[in-house]
């Protein structure tokens, strides 16, 4: 979806990228929609078509709008929302209601509320306070909600800790405590309101081995016979979350979707063959692995400063007001000057952004080609936990997002306004003066 022209502009699924820049502004996050259809088609060709009973759904939180609702649900996926927003996104753009997951460890009452009247497929309890919740709700609306359990299966993980969740020291989901873990399971079964469907874990994001996900596997197999032989009740359901790993830079080998499910469904099915279990169905959640690569982030450079025998800074028009990964996670991307692709490699510089931050650094050590002003910076894997984790810290305005296909642009969401910022401000009368 990368490519470059004779002029050594950067290309991406078609479209000059410098061509974008110019006609939308910067900075710019750029959708490829044939990178997501690809993501989806591979996710169809090692999961869905290849084992029976299996449903992916994409965790939103990596990247929402309308439109990503739209293209997701065209390709066969379900949607894991995690908040009252999320899931009101959802249904604007229509998703199928079974086809939404809810997840959150701390879902309010009208957050639940909206969930059951929308009718979603399943809601995953993350704690014990919320099944009673969810219990009191749907009794006073006289309805019933199918659920998972969120486990936490305390598996440790390499990656960095903040992206970390299945460890025992978690605040998601429910611990593997007897005193906790097994009164939820026996309320679960025994309540007119509650359809108890299975188990539920997400471990980390951005893994690049498997060991986790089967680690975490035993211990969720394990209770699905812990509640076969105790209670004579079959769950048969098993959420395995997401987290698989993509490419950010060059130190990066990502592993193909099916080294994480192979063996996963192998397991699986070995044991339902041992335990008499004959429809376990598996769900997937990924959210990173669709809309990482398909977004890149196009910037101009403005001011360039070197400072003798430390570094030379070069800023850009963003920074962690749009990317805020790098400060918050040490996350490393590799980037390209669009409109430079072909110049020899001559420097090494740091991108900075332009927030009242000395962290807000984009880029440490990015060998680049002799940089102007005015150049455009395209950062690459940008698409997941980019926009979504947008911010207006220095009051910043959010940039738009393109969806580029075959060489068509379209904008899916708008570059917010300096009134669109102001929007929810009010000053008392006693105050204007
Ligand atoms: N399912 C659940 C319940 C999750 O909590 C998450 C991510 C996912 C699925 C999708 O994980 P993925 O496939 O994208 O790794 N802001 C951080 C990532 C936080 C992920 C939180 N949960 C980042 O920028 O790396």
């Amino acid at each position: 979806m990368i490519s470059k022209n004779n002029n050594s502009v950067l290309y991406f699924d078609g479209c000059n990228t410098i061509d974008l820049a110019n006609k939308y502004g910067t900075p710019l996050y750029v959708f490829s929609e044939n990178v997501i259809i690809s993501r989806c088609k591979e996710i169809r060709e090692s999961f869905l078509n290849k084992y029976k009973n299996t449903k992916a759904v994409y965790a939103c939180k990596a990247f929402l709008s309308l439109a990503m609702c739209k293209i997701i649900e065209r390709e066969g996926l379900g949607l894991d929302v995690v908040s009252g927003g999320e899931l009101y996104t959802a249904i604007k753009a229509n998703f199928p209601a079974d086809k939404i997951e809810f997840n959150g460890n701390n879902k309010s009452q009208s957050e639940l509320e909206m969930a059951i009247d929308y009718g979603v497929g399943r809601i995953i309890v993350d704690n014990c306070y919320e099944l009673n919740l969810l219990e009191t709700i749907c009794k006073s609306k006289n309805k019933s909600a199918k659920i998972l359990f969120r486990i936490t299966p305390g598996v440790k993980i390499d990656t960095h800790k903040y992206i970390t969740t299945g460890n025992k020291d978690s605040k998601f989901g429910i611990p593997l405590n007897e005193n906790i873990i097994y009164p939820a399971i026996e309320k679960a079964i025994n309540s007119k309101y509650i359809e108890f469907m299975g188990f539920h874990f997400h471990i980390g994001s951005q893994l690049h081995d498997n060991i986790s996900h089967l680690a975490a596997l035993d211990a969720s197999l394990s209770l699905v016979k812990y509640t076969k032989e105790k209670h004579n009740y079959t769950v048969n359901e098993l959420n395995l979350g997401g987290g698989f790993g993509i490419k950010y830079t060059n130190d990066d080998e990502p592993k193909s979707l099916s080294y994480f499910i192979d063996p996963i469904m192998n397991k699986i099915n070995d044991f339902c063959g041992k335990n008499h279990i004959d429809d376990m169905h598996v769900i997937i959640e990924p959210g990173r692995w669709i809309a990482g690569e398909a977004g890149i982030t196009l910037y101009t450079v403005g001011s360039i400063k070197t400072i003798p025998n430390i570094r030379t800074y070069v800023a850009i028009d963003g920074g962690m007001t749009d990317n805020i990964r790098p400060a918050l996670y040490q996350a490393k991307y590799d980037a390209v000057i669009a409109n430079k692709l072909d110049s020899k490699t001559y420097k090494t510089v740091t991108i900075c952004g332009k927030c009242c931050e000395s962290g807000d650094i984009l880029i440490h050590d990015l060998k680049t080609p002799e940089i102007s002003p005015g150049d455009i910076l395209a950062v690459f894997s940008t698409g997941a936990y980019g926009y979504s984790m947008a911010n207006n810290y220095n009051s910043n305005v959010i940039p738009a997002v393109v969806l580029v296909k075959d060489g068509k642009d379209e904008v899916i969401v708008k570059r917010q306004s300096y009134d669109d910022m102001l929007r929810n401000n009010i000053i008392p009368d006693r105050l204007n003066f």
